[in-house]
């Protein structure tokens, strides 16, 4: 028998999981959560771009003062599926929770012309790692290969120094130059859309410190980051910003309709803030397996006011804008960091864009570019949306600021609509002063304005005049245009006769919704369509309209249809009444 063990191949899985980011800002989320694991507590992320020779060249560097690493702990550094985290915390410190564990993020860094690693633990000696191109190399189906290189404390210092991470001074900490990543591309790294991104979608921008207030509760993660910096330089500024820890909401609830009135009266919502939150919530049908969810109602107002990004309308796009229905809504994800939306998890009861809500759960498998929660299982899935459909339902929609928040939103959306009924009344009102007037057996009849005019027109006009129309329409239809079920002979009943289609237009165009083939009549207003002129049917089948003049100087319009046993008669009805006496005239008249 012979036996095989599967081999991976190693060039390719490399260039694979390196190319497996979608965004260069996710080389942040991947050094933050390494920096974070390592126990740093101060960290310098930059994106710059300078001439190499003579070509300009994006440099990311990523430095951070946690535990280092020395020539040999390096080399999981620069190996696939390799993860070594550390098992206790550096003495004095408070014990973190790791979340790498799949070896892969620093693999993101080879999708580059160039990295170095610079890195000291504090007891070791320094090191310095170098790969040329190793993209390249990775195209050519080869490992990179890398240059390690012990160096003293001195130079330690001067090639930080070099670098502008001199504040690092000897101390331990890690350093990572990636040269010409992703293309050299510069989009995704300018300043502003860096902060949004860390602030969202990295273990810095931890929507944990909001939990813990609103819930009024602690946990050592959350006073341990606070203490610690993190201090960003992305394309367009010359100077560090130091970003705070976690993830941004407004300042304050603000639920007084009152207050709110006074920042906007005609939309007071729009500056309405209210946030709950639930913590350490147990799972349905998994009770040993626990979520947290926090559930805010924003205003766009509101949001303005902590937001840059969020997009005007109007207003030029920025680079990496958008709207709150883009971003917003109802975010599940584990570490505090959203990985993907379910917004129609509690949208079908409210907004989802006026949602700013997240879930957590510790449970979730995520793909391997944490795009995504689909590895998790279904049955867990659906456990989480079920119990968070059930706190939503029990413990949010139930609470009197939310039943008054429908109602004022109701009441809001009741208020537009009186005033759109005013600017209506006021506006058809003038288009009733300026049409024409028939009187017609003592009644009175408006000329249309539109196809539903034609038909009560029609209809009325046909109830003194029962002998005008050659036909008697039984029924009305509004779902293809205008169209009423005629027969030519009134006297009979329903199932005695054939009924036809007859279609009831404001002015005759070229096209029709329906078929020749079962139209009997065009019912118009005015018709001003030419001799000779082709119309195309539902089925696309061409006609042709002919009007020819009678002897008695009267008009005959039809539309002949090659091939079809009759054709389609038009009756243009301002035409037909004026023939019979009724002429409109304006009302003043
Ligand atoms: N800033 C850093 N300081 C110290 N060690 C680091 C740093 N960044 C990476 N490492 C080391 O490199 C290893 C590989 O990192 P990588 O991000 O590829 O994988 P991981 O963090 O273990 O898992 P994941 O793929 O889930 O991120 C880490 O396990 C750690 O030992
Ligand atoms: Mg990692």
């Amino acid at each position: 028998m012979a036996q095989y063990t599967p081999k991976v191949k190693e060039a390719h899985a490399f260039l694979e999981i390196s190319q497996d980011f979608t965004t260069p800002a996710e080389i942040f989320r991947e050094s933050i959560a390494n920096s974070l694991d390592a126990y740093a507590r101060r960290l310098w992320l930059r994106a710059i771009v300078e001439p190499v020779r003579g070509r300009e060249t994006v440099f990311i560097d990523l430095s951070d003062d946690g535990i280092g690493m020395n020539a040999d702990t390096i080399k999981s550094f620069l190996n696939l599926s390799d993860s070594v985290k550390p098992k206790e915390p550096p003495a004095g410190k408070p014990a973190r929770q790791m979340t790498g564990y799949k070896g892969h993020g620093t693999k993101v860094y080879f999708n580059s012309e160039s990295l170095e690693v610079l890195s000291y633990d504090g007891t070791s000696a320094p090191v310095v790692c170098r790969l040329s191109d190793p993209r390249g190399e990775l195209a050519d189906g080869k490992v990179p290969t890398a240059d390690i290189e012990d160096l003293t404390l001195e130079d330690l210092k001067s090639r930080r120094e070099a670098w502008g991470i001199q504040d690092l001074g000897t101390g331990p900490g890690t350093s990572i130059r990636v040269t010409g990543y992703h293309q050299n591309s510069k989009s995704g790294l300018e300043h502003d859309r860096l902060r949004d991104y860390i602030l969202w979608f990295t273990r810095w921008g931890s929507w944990e410190p909001k939990l813990r207030t609103v819930t009024g509760t602690t946990s050592r993660a959350v006073e341990d980051l606070r203490t610690c910096e993190l201090s960003l330089r992305g394309l367009g500024t010359n100077d560090y910003e130091k970003l705070p820890y976690g993830h941004v909401f407004p300042l304050a609830d603000c639920t007084d309709v009152r207050q709110l009135r006074a920042k906007d009266d005609v939309d007071p919502l729009k500056h309405y803030v209210r946030t709950w939150a639930f913590t350490n919530e147990p799972l349905h049908k998994n009770p040993e397996k626990k979520i947290d969810f926090l559930f805010a109602i924003e205003g766009e107002a509101a949001r303005r006011e902590y937001n840059n990004m969020l997009r005007r309308q109007g207003k030029p796009r920025r680079p990496g804008d958008y709207l709150s229905e883009e971003r917003y809504g109802l975010w599940l994800g584990c570490d505090f960091v959203p990985v993907q939306r379910f917004n129609a998890w509690v949208s079908e009861r409210s907004e989802y864009t006026r949602m700013h809500a997240f879930v957590n759960s510790d449970d979730l498998d995520l793909t391997a570019n944490r795009g995504s929660v689909e590895n998790t299982s279904q049955d867990l899935l659906a456990d989480i949306e079920a119990t968070v459909r059930n706190i939503f339902a029990e413990r949010i929609e139930e609470t009197p600021d939310y039943v008054k928040f429908q109602d004022e939103l109701l009441d809001i959306e009741r208020q537009r609509h009186a005033e759109k009924e005013a600017q209506d009344y006021r506006r058809r009102l003038k288009r009733l002063e300026a049409r024409d007037i028939a009187t017609i057996n003592g009644v009175e009849f408006y000329s249309p304005e539109t196809e539903t005019d034609v038909i009560a027109l029609v209809s009325g006009v046909q109830a003194l005049l029962p002998n005008l129309l050659p036909f008697v329409v039984r029924d009305y239809d509004s779902h293809f245009g205008f169209d009423g079920l005629a027969t030519r002979k009134k006297q009979l009943s329903v199932n005695e006769t054939k009924h036809l289609f007859v279609e009831f237009k404001l002015d005759l165009k070229k096209d029709f919704n329906h078929s020749f083939e079962n139209l009997e009549a065009i019912l118009c207003w005015t018709a001003r369509l030419k001799d000779g002129e082709s119309v195309v049917d539902l089925a696309g089948r061409k006609g042709t309209y002919q009007i020819t003049t009678q002897k008695d100087g009267r008009k005959v319009r039809i539309i002949v249809v090659p091939g079809s046993v009759h054709n389609v008669e038009v009756v243009a009805f301002k035409e037909l009444l004026e023939q019979h006496g009724y002429k409109f005239r304006p009302s003043g008249e």
